[in-house]
């Protein structure tokens, strides 16, 4: 039988059948631990009591009305979300690529709204927003937009952790509406960029009243030890925040926060989803922020942060072929100095899940609820493992 799948996704040989906290069972009924996170999704591990729960519940009562009526766990989900982030309202839709274009028609109707007939948009190399036309357009990776010619207008890019082009960007375009960056570049290799970074570009954007637009799809829902990556930093607030990724720990659920000069930009009638916000996926995402407040899920991944970070470092240390290594909470990038896409393969054969982005970055992004035996298990296989895969090409290059 061909499968009849579009052929979209360069996918591993393998297909899983149950997942229990941070381990996988494929279809052959062998073990895995998951360091990965289904891309940073399953923040809360695999079938978590209270989430599965809240989801058979709501499935039973009511999952799908409309937008045209009131949806009180919207609500109640609205009014969550803006008192942990301190943002105002919310726009909820099913994915972080739909967040990041209603973040994209803020900035230009905001733009609009001053006057601006052509608003642009400045993004960031090496930045990832995902795969629709205007969100692919703000990725700053090539090959992202290869074949998908013409990209759509209205983005200027500058290199990310910097901001000397970021300010010549600035005052280079008098029609700049929006810096849009993620907090952490992800995709990008988890860049972890200088430490005032972020509140630098506050800075800047409220001096030219430019909105600053974190794009924490993938940073957000803990995966820092904060509940949002910017909250590192003090007194700092963005105008947007788009989310979705962990916030629904696999229900697909999306949305685009809005403060201060955001805030109303989008009336009836400027945007909208069938799907966003349904009560299936408000449940869902309710009760995934409740396990993470009542568990303690931030402290944990602050304790096993420091944990990890060091285990890493002394388990590779001395290794020549380890360029460095980057964390922030639960994302952890090992970056090494040749291409290293094989490992995960063979990560795979040892019984772990973990990712290589960026070419050279291992990447980690472990269910925030593992516990120290599952840390010290990641370390001790991902660091064996990076360590024969130097051993054996080092044996290749004097072969
Ligand atoms: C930072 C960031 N933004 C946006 C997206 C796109 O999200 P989605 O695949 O849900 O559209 C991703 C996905 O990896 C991401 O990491």
């Amino acid at each position: 039988m061909t499968n009849k799948v579009m052929p979209t996704y360069g996918r591993l040989n393998i297909a899983f059948a149950e997942g229990k906290g941070a381990w996988l069972t494929d279809t052959e009924g062998k073990q895995y631990l998951d360091a990965f996170s289904g891309v940073a999704v399953c923040n809360l591990g695999h079938a978590h009591p209270a989430v599965t729960a809240a989801i058979s519940d709501q499935a039973a009562t009511l999952i799908h009305t409309s937008n045209y009526y009131q949806i009180p766990l919207q609500t109640e989900l609205a009014e969550k979300l803006t008192a942990l982030s301190g943002m105002e309202q919310v726009f909820f839709c099913n994915s972080g690529a739909e967040a990041n274009e209603a973040a994209i028609k803020i900035a230009r109707k905001y733009g609009h709204n001053k006057g601006i007939d052509k608003p642009v948009i400045i993004v960031m190399d090496g930045s990832f927003h995902g795969r629709t036309l205007a969100t692919l357009t703000a990725t700053g990776n090539p090959k992202v937009h290869a074949g998908f010619e013409p990209l759509v207008a209205g983005f200027v890019r500058v290199p990310y952790d910097d901001l000397d082009a970021l300010k010549m960007a600035i005052g280079h375009w008098p029609e700049a509406v929006a810096v849009m960056l993620e907090p952490i570049q992800g995709e990008g290799g988890v860049r972890v960029p200088d430490a005032d970074y972020l509140a630098e570009i506050r800075d800047l954007c409220t001096q030219r009243k430019l909105l600053m637009m974190l794009d924490e799809v993938q940073t957000g829902i803990g995966r820092t030890g904060e509940w949002f990556a910017f909250q590192h930093s003090e007194h700092l607030l963005p105008d947007v925040m788009m989310l979705a990724k962990g916030l629904g720990n696999g229900m697909p659920i999306g949305a685009c926060l809005v403060s201060g000069a955001a805030v109303n930009v989008l009336q009836a009638g400027n945007h909208g989803s069938t799907f966003g916000g349904n009560p299936l996926a408000c449940r869902a995402a309710l009760a995934v922020l409740d396990v993470i407040e009542t568990d303690k899920v931030l402290q944990n991944v602050k304790t096993l942060n420091a944990v990890m970070v060091r285990g890493f470092e002394q388990a590779l240390a001395g290794q020549e072929g380890v360029k460095t290594i980057r964390a922030a909470g639960f994302m952890f990038g090992i970056e090494l100095l040749i291409p290293c896409f094989e490992l995960v393969q063979q990560a795979l054969d040892k019984g772990i899940l973990i990712n290589v982005t960026a070419d050279k970055v291992v990447r980690l992004l472990p269910p925030l609820v593992i516990n120290r035996d599952e840390a010290n298990q990641i370390i001790s296989t991902v660091s064996e493992l990076i360590i024969d895969f130097l051993a054996s090409k080092a044996v290749d290059s004097v072969a």
